[in-house]
Parts: C-alpha cells; structure tokens; sequence
C-alpha cells in the first residue's frame, strides 16, 4: 500500500489507461459542501444522538417525531447546499470516459442529491434517498412538499410524521436503517460495477458500516487496484494499493484532470 499525499505519475498512469471506473463515495465526500459526515459532532438539540441512535426502526418506532424530524432538517440543509469540487470532478470524468466509449459508474452510501446535481448519473444510492417517504407499515411511497426548516439554524422542536393515505400508519424516511436490507439492485449493480472495474476508487467513507463497506474487497478477487481517498486512514484503508490522504474535493479533480 502506497500512501500519497498528491496523484503521482504512476497513479497517473494508471488512471489514464483505466476505461471502466468504479467510484464507491461516502459522507466525506459531502462534507466540503457543508453536509456533516455520520460520525462527526451533531448540534443543538441533537448532541444527545448519535447517527446510529436515531437511524434505527426501533428509534422511529419510540420517537417517530423525533426521528422524522432530524431527517426532515437534514433534508433543508441539503437543500441548501451546493456540489462541491469532488462531485463536479466526478461528473466531468464520467462525462469524458463515456464519450470516449468507457464508463465510470457511482455507487454511493449518501442520501444525499448532490452527486446528481454536479450533472452525474448515480448507479446505485446504496442507502436510499432521503427524499423519498414511505409509509412504515403498507410501504405506499409519499409525496411530501420541500421542509421549511433552515438547515444552519437551531434544530426544530420535533414534529410529528404524517400519515399513509392509504392505511393510516405513520410516513417514515426513505432511508436504510440500521439493520435493514440494503436494495438488492442497488446493491447487485454496485457489485457488478466493482468486479467489471479497470480501477476502483474509494471516496469519503470510514468503511465501517456493513454491507457496502464490503463492496471495494469484491476487486481483489481480480486483483483491480484500489485506491482510496480520505484525509484519514479508514477500516478499509489496509485493502487499498493506493491511499490519497487529501480531501475529496482536492484529489478528485486532480485525479480526474489525471485521467483526462
Ligand atoms: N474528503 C474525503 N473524505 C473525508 C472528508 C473529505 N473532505 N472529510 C471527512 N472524510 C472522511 C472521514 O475521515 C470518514 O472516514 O469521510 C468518512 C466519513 O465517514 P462516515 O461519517 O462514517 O460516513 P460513511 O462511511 O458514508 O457512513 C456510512 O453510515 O450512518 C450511516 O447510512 C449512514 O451512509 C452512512 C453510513
């Protein structure tokens, strides 16, 4: 394992002779956008959570309105953000690969938007999308209007989810918990895309949370390279061959401008 503070010319190399790229991106890569990751301080109100408290059916099922309403400002505040560098490099990579007759697909952990709205297309949202709602028992998807909550402000006082049109339970987040199936095609298709890899890049995930902090190993059945970036070493950093210790929205561009 080689770790690297900046893209060197044999990461050069390889990069630019890579045409199919598999890009596996975590909360880090948001968080120069203003997106705290899981595992960093919340505030207010929430310093008492962590991630993991309240992203749990148990938590929703206790608190509903506690729980509906972290997402519902998590939702603001993505809202209010914008793509950052590493999601507008990753869009212009995959733009180029796939003119040139390549591909680079992304499969992400965010529930977040913002790899979309840097103009990329996103294989596969591992996690779900936290602007999708579905009732808690019938599983009927519902429409909700956009959050009227100020993301950077004071956390809101809880408020309590809706209810299904259809049977009446309460609406929950579209989310995968803690404990819940990943969706299979999601999951299906970012595997796939990892074993059919020239390379792989790892971006902005601590590799703790299972399953998807297994889909990078799935390239060493083929020996793909691996190469992570992270400011800090991770769970999965021992795996990689290669481990940019920068953040995303430095050593994304610079190995898209690398690659292209
Ligand atoms: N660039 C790259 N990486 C960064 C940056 C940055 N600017 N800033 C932080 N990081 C790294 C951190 O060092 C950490 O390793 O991003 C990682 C974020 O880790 P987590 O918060 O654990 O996020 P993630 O790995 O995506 O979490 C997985 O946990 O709570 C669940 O469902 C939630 O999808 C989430 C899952």
């Amino acid at each position: 394992m080689q770790v690297l503070s900046h893209v060197t010319d044999e990461l050069t190399d390889l990069i630019r002779s890579a045409t199919r790229v598999a890009v596996l991106s975590g909360a880090g890569i948001s968080a120069e956008s203003g997106v705290p990751t899981f595992r960093e301080a919340q505030t207010g109100l929430w310093e008492q959570f962590s991630a993991e408290d309240l992203a749990t059916s148990d938590a929703f099922h206790f608190a509903p309105a506690l729980v509906w309403t972290w997402y519902r400002w998590r939702q603001s505040l993505i809202l209010q953000v914008e793509p950052n560098p590493g999601h507008t490099a990753l869009a212009r990579w995959q733009q180029g690969l796939r003119a040139a007759g390549g591909d680079l697909s992304i499969a992400t952990q965010n529930v977040d938007d913002l790899h979309e709205r840097a103009g990329a297309h996103v294989l596969a949202h591992l996690h779900g999308s936290i602007f999708d709602h579905r009732c808690a028992e019938c599983g009927e998807p519902a429409e909700l209007p956009v959050p009227g909550y100020d993301g950077f402000a004071a956390p809101p006082e809880p408020e309590d989810p809706p209810t299904c049109t259809a049977c009446g339970a309460l609406v929950r987040p579209g989310v995968v918990w803690f404990g819940e199936m990943l969706p299979m095609e999601a999951f299906d298709a970012a595997s796939a895309a990892v074993r059919s890899a020239d390379v792989v890049v790892v971006a902005g995930t601590s590799g703790i949370v299972q399953p998807a902090a297994s889909l990078p190993l799935l390239a060493l059945e083929r020996g793909t390279p691996l190469i992570e970036i992270n400011p800090v070493e991770s769970d999965i950093s021992d795996a990689m061959d290669y481990c940019l210790r920068g953040p995303s929205g430095t050593m994304l561009p610079a190995l898209a401008d690398a690659a292209l």
